[in-house]
C-alpha cells in the first residue's frame, strides 16, 4: 500500500508499505482523511527526537476494517476519528480522566510496517499518511455516519489540541480576555473555543496579513499583525488596564489569557508581557528540544501570572471528541470550514507548501 515515509533525511510517498497483523486489542483502519498538522512537518524537519524511518501523520479519520478478538466497542465499518493517546486506561492519571499524563502515551513508538523488507516506525503512535495503519481500541472514537470524514480528520489533533487547551488546560471565564499567537489549524481552534466560552476580547495575532478574515470568521474580535514591533503595547490598548488599577511595576493591563500556538522565543516572551494581573501563557507550539525562552521574573510573581504547557489540549478523547461533535453539529464550532483544501495523497508537497505559505486554515489528504 501507498504511504508518506520519512527515512531520517527525506520524504517520500511510496508504494508497498505492509502492515502487521493486528493483536487482540487492536483494530486496523482504512483511512479515508488525514489532516497535516505543522507537527507532521516538525517530524520531517527531523526536530523531533522520535525515531525514523516512520510513516507519517496523525491526524486522521477512517472506517475500521479489522478489529482484534477482544475489542467490543467498534467494528468493521464504523466510522471513527483516530486519537494518538494510546492510554493504559488503568493508571491513576487515566482513572481520573487525564490521559495525557499516562506514562504509556509517551515514546510508545512501534514497528507496524515494513517497507522493502525493513521494520518501520509509526509516529505518534499512529501514522495516518497511509492506505491503512493498526492503532489500539483505545485510539477509536467511533463517529456517527453523517460527519464527513474529511472534517472529522482534524479532530484528533489541531481541533482537540486548540479547543482543549481552552476547555481543559486554562480556565476560561466568560468576559474574560485572551490573545492568540499563531492562527494555524491549532489557534483557530482556540479561537472559536474561546468564543463558545464566552471570551468577550478574542485577539488573533499572525505573522500572515491573509490570516485576519480566518480568525474573524472563527471568533476572533480583533486581528494584529505578527510582524508589528509594538505588539504587546497594542494588545494592552485594547485590553487597558482599570482605572483603578495601579501601573508601575506591576504592569497593569493586557489579556487574562495568552495562547501561544507558535514557541518562538519572541513569541512567548510577548505573550508573557502581555498579560494581565492573575493572567497566564499557555504554551502549545513545540519547538525542538532544545529551544529556550526568556521572560522576567517580575511578570510572574507580580502580580500571580503564569506560564503552563499544554499536551494533546489535556484532553480525554472519548470524553472530549463526542463533546466537540455535538457543538459541530448543534453548529456552535466551525469543522468543515477549517478543512480550506484536500488533496489526493500524491499531492502532499502542495499541501505542505499551502501550509507553510499560510493559504490554508488545515490542509487534509484524502486516499
Ligand atoms: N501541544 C500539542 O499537543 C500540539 C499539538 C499539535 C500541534 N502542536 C504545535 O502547535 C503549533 C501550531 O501548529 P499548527 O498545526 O496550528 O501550525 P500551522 O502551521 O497551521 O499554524 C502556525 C501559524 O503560526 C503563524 N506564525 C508563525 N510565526 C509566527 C509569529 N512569529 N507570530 C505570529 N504567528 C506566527 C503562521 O503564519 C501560521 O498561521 C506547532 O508548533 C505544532 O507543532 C502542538
Ligand atoms: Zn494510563
Ligand atoms: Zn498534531
Amino acid at each position: 500500500m501507498r504511504g508518506i515515509i520519512y527515512n531520517g533525511t527525506s520524504t517520500e510517498l511510496v508504494d508497498g508499505i505492509k502492515l502487521r497483523e493486528p493483536g487482540p486489542r487492536d483494530v486496523v483502519v482504512r483511512i479515508a482523511a488525514a489532516g497535516l498538522c505543522h507537527s507532521d512537518v516538525s517530524y520531517m524537519n527531523g526536530l523531533y527526537p522520535v525515531p525514523s524511518p516512520g510513516v507519517c501523520g496523525h491526524e486522521g479519520a477512517g472506517i475500521v476494517e479489522r478489529v482484534g478478538d477482544a475489542v467490543t466497542h467498534v467494528k468493521p465499518g464504523d466510522h471513527i476519528a483516530i486519537a494518538t493517546l494510546s492510554a493504559c486506561g488503568m493508571c491513576p492519571p487515566c482513572a481520573s480522566g487525564r490521559p495525557t499524563a499516562c506514562r504509556a502515551t509517551l515514546g510508545n513508538a512501534t514497528q507496524p510496517f515494513t517497507f522493502d523488507g525493513d521494520p518501520i516506525w509509526n509516529f505518534a503512535g499512529v501514522s495516518t499518511f497511509v492506505e491503512q495503519t493498526v492503532i489500539r481500541d483505545i485510539q477509536c472514537v467511533k463517529l456517527p455516519d453523517d460527519v464527513p470524514l474529511s472534517s472529522a480528520a482534524i479532530v484528533g489533533c489541531g481541533v482537540i489540541t486548540g479547543m482543549g487547551a481552552v476547555f481543559n488546560r486554562a480556565n476560561v471565564k466568560r468576559g474574560q480576555s485572551a490573545a492568540v499567537f499563531g492562527v494555524g489549524g491549532v489557534g483557530l481552534n482556540v479561537i472559536q473555543a474561546l468564543k463558545v466560552q464566552g471570551a468577550e476580547k478574542i485577539i488573533a495575532i499572525d505573522t500572515v496579513p491573509e490570516k485576519e478574515a480566518l480568525a474573524r470568521k472563527f471568533g476572533a474580535t480583533h486581528f494584529l499583525d505578527g510582524k508589528r514591533e509594538d505588539i504587546v503595547d497594542a494588545i494592552t490598548q485594547i485590553c487597558p488596564a482599570s482605572e483603578s488599577a495601579v501601573r508601575g511595576p506591576f504592569n497593569a493591563g493586557g489579556v487574562n489569557w495568552a495562547f501561544d500556538c507558535v514557541a518562538h522565543p519572541t513569541v512567548t516572551w510577548n505573550a508573557l508581557e502581555s498579560l494581565e494581573w492573575e493572567g497566564n501563557v499557555v504554551v502549545i507550539g513545540v519547538a525542538s528540544q532544545t529551544a529556550e525562552f526568556k521572560g522576567l521574573y517580575g511578570r510572574l510573581t507580580q502580580v500571580d501570572r503564569g506560564i503552563i504547557g499544554c499536551r494533546y489540549g489535556s484532553s480525554s478523547p472519548h470524553r472530549d471528541f463526542p463533546y466537540i461533535m455535538n457543538l459541530y453539529r448543534t453548529g456552535q464550532v466551525l469543522l468543515d470550514e477549517l478543512v480550506t483544501a484536500v488533496r489526493p495523497i500524491d499531492k502532499w508537497q502542495d499541501s505542505i507548501h499551502e501550509m507553510e505559505t499560510g493559504a490554508v486554515a488545515r490542509g487534509v489528504l484524502s486516499f
